[in-house]
């Protein structure tokens, strides 16, 4: 056997990819494999050529950083897909460096997309990954993925509730037979808070602030609920009276205070669907309780604030962020034998 046909034995004829296509980060999940690929959902243009200078992690230090002749893009917004051209580009790139430039190595797909994605976004998300080199796609919607992912028994006829916390939205989905009973898509996730912490600033204390700092700030001093008195961080950033660099010492109540309104439109959300639930999934979801998902479960007391407002248990997957990933390469490796679960394919 030649070198070429022995690699090729090894691989087999088809790769099968799971993909979580994310406003913040994109994870590619190969299967027998698991996760290869975590990386910022932002790609860096030449505005010059038109050609890709960089994507993931070394374009998004380049966000807000660009002279006039690179653009650095999210591709993705609030959940949604934004720009196509790009997050084609995205794809496709991300799709090669998984699986080398191997032309006839044509991978099957699997993404996921928000809740409530229309038809015509989902034909696109499919047309990007097919002209990214996938040879067949299905797609499935993001909660579910996120439920498969965290290890709940989806296709039983038991009430889970699922409350994925992405960057761009807040997914808040009852599942039950392997499909979503009762959801809804809040466009306030992770971003929202990043944006609350710099509205804040500057309009208590007419500080300007970066996006990174932002999410920085989130991350290191930010509390749902309860913050630790004791908790602080020095932040630096622009005066907006004089636009001299300034510092602040800032402390965890005032970032639990800042990120008010997008927890509010969180917790409104989960109110809504737990009250539109059939009763008898309601009432299961007693018992089974909601499960948080995504880089926001990780914000620090998010279980205890939903706990206290909804009374009902909470739990955080374990690796939130990588769970919508996990449950794509769950169903693209389990897929004979997921019959019940509501996948889209053209
Ligand atoms: N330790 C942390 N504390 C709070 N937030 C965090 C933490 N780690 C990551 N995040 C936030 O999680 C968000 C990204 O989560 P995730 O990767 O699940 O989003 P996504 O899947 O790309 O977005 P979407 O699902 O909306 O398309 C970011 O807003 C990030 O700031
Ligand atoms: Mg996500």
């Amino acid at each position: 056997m030649g070198k070429k046909a022995k690699r090729y034995w090894r691989l087999g004829p088809v790769k099968d990819l799971g993909i979580d296509l994310g406003t913040a980060n994109t994870i590619v999940y190969v299967k027998g494999k698991g996760v290869v690929l975590k990386e910022p959902s932002v790609v860096a243009i030449s505005l010059n050529t038109n050609s890709i200078l960089a994507v993931g992690s070394e374009a998004k230090d380049m966000l807000g950083r660009t002279p006039a002749n690179i653009a650095a893009i999210r591709p993705l917004k609030e959940g949604a897909i934004a720009d196509f051209e790009t997050t084609r580009r995205m794809l496709k790139y991300f799709i090669e460096k998984t699986l080398g430039k191997n032309l006839w190595l044509k991978p099957r797909v699997i993404i996921s997309v928000p809740f409530g994605t229309t038809q015509v976004e989902k034909r696109a998300v499919i047309e990007a990954a097919h002209q990214g080199g996938a040879k067949e796609v299905f797609l499935v919607e993001e909660p579910l993925a996120a439920a498969i992912g965290a290890g709940l028994p989806v296709e039983e006829p038991v009430g889970h509730m699922i409350v994925n916390i992405g960057g761009g939205t807040t997914e808040i989905a009852v599942i039950s037979l392997g499909g979503i009973v009762r959801g809804v898509s809040v466009r306030s996730g992770g971003d929202a808070l990043n944006r609350s912490i710099i509205d804040y600033l500057r309009k208590n204390f007419r500080m300007e602030i970066g996006e990174r700092t932002a999410e920085n700030i989130k991350i290191q001093i930010g509390y749902a609920t309860s913050p630790k008195s004791e908790i602080k961080m020095e932040v630096r950033g622009i005066n907006l009276r004089n636009s001299l660099p300034m510092a602040l010492e800032l402390t965890g109540e005032e970032i639990t205070e800042a990120m008010q309104e997008p927890l509010t439109n969180m917790l409104t959300g989960i109110k809504k669907i737990y009250e539109n639930t059939p009763a008898q999934l309601a009432s299961d979801i007693i018992d089974t309780g909601i499960t948080l998902t995504g880089g926001g479960a990780l914000l620090k007391n998010i279980d205890k604030l939903i706990a206290q407002e909804m009374n009902l248990p909470v739990t955080i997957a374990e690796d939130p962020i990588d769970c919508v990933a996990l449950g794509t390469g769950k169903i693209i490796s389990q897929m004979k034998t997921l019959t019940r679960l509501a996948l889209y394919h053209v």
